[in-house]
């Protein structure tokens, strides 16, 4: 496969965090041109921060790091310390980073990129989408060099996870969401329906344990501590490994089952605000805008993981 420009962003957040270590080492399958980074799990200060902190865990201090939006578009800041904890990435020693935050606000980098791409570059952000949105509404323009946009957010059949109707990314900032999910261009979709097939069982951890480099400690850390809260409110055997699931579908996607349908995000309701209707069975006529992720080969996903994180070296 050629290697493919993209700009991640992200909320670390434990789930972002394995997410860009599992980009970090595929790099001949991935040009990361930059994280931008929004406030989401924690407030920005805090997701600039681990996000860093994932680059020096990487050995990618090279890397372009950009604060984005600290607040939603139109709602008040939604913040997840009951899951993530009070750092974003509790389940590593939080470090100051030697990767530096880099000049200038998240959106004008993806804008000034995707106006001067030669490229068309895929788009993957795993938070709220406040920074796509906003750079969306700013300058529509840069759509026509988005080769796609492959998200973590919403939910069908799983219901929340965050309000009984919505899941935590587009609950955060749904009218964020809505120009996403209207902007035209190929969006895929991993939802809670398919994160929740893909179990941070207590095998998959110790087979993570046991790769001896600081990326494969740093996950086994941040999954220990990321799975108390959803196996204790699912009583389920581990916690959803969410948003590795989009760089995992650009790494290798048939490991994923897809389905084109139309999702629509609900923004007037207090009630279901945030919900991302699907219509999955099609009993609608409106257009087919995403593709709706609904099944994935679970274990084919981790042992996908476990060999990436083994190619970090281990010093
Ligand atoms: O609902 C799960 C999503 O919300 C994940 O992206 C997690 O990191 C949080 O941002
Ligand atoms: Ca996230």
């Amino acid at each position: 496969m050629a290697k493919r420009p993209v700009i991640i962003d992200c909320d670390p957040g434990q789930d972002d965090a394995i997410n860009l270590l599992l980009a970090m080492a595929s790099p001949d399958d991935l040009d990361i041109l930059g994280i931008t980074t929004v406030a989401g799990n924690v407030p920005l200060s805090l997701t600039e921060r681990n996000t860093r902190q994932m680059c020096d865990i990487g050995g990618r201090t090279d890397l372009l790091v950009f604060a984005g939006c600290d607040r939603p578009m139109q709602r008040e800041l939604l913040t997840a310390e009951n899951v993530h904890g009070s750092t974003g990435i509790d389940g590593v020693d939080i470090v100051e980073p030697e990767t530096p935050l880099a000049d200038g606000h998240a959106v004008d980098f993806i804008i000034d990129s995707l106006l001067s791409a030669t490229q068309a570059i895929a788009l993957v952000p795993t938070g709220p989408l406040t920074n796509i949105g906003t750079a969306i509404q700013r300058n529509p323009a840069i759509l026509d060099r988005v080769a796609e946009i492959v998200l973590m957010g919403g939910a069908m059949r799983e219901g929340g996870n965050h309000s009984p109707s919505a899941e935590f990314n587009i609950l955060a900032d749904p009218h964020a969401a809505d120009i996403v999910f209207r902007c035209g261009r190929p969006i895929t979709v991993f939802g809670l329906d398919v994160t929740h097939q893909v179990l941070a069982t207590v095998e998959r951890r110790e087979r993570i344990r046991s790769i001896a480099n600081p990326a494969g400690q740093a996950t086994a850390g941040m999954l220990d501590f990321f799975n108390r809260h959803d196996t204790a409110k699912y009583q389920s055997l581990g916690a959803p490994l969410h948003d590795p699931c989009t760089v995992a579908y650009l790494l290798q996607p048939d490991l994923f089952e897809l389905k084109a349908c139309n999702l629509t995000v609900e923004t007037g309701s207090e009630l279901t605000m945030g919900h991302t209707a699907v219509d999955f069975w099609r009993v609608t006529d409106r257009p087919h805008n995403i593709r709706w992720a609904h099944a994935v080969d679970a274990d084919g996903f981790y042992d996908l993981l476990v060999q990436r994180l083994e190619r970090f070296s281990d010093e």
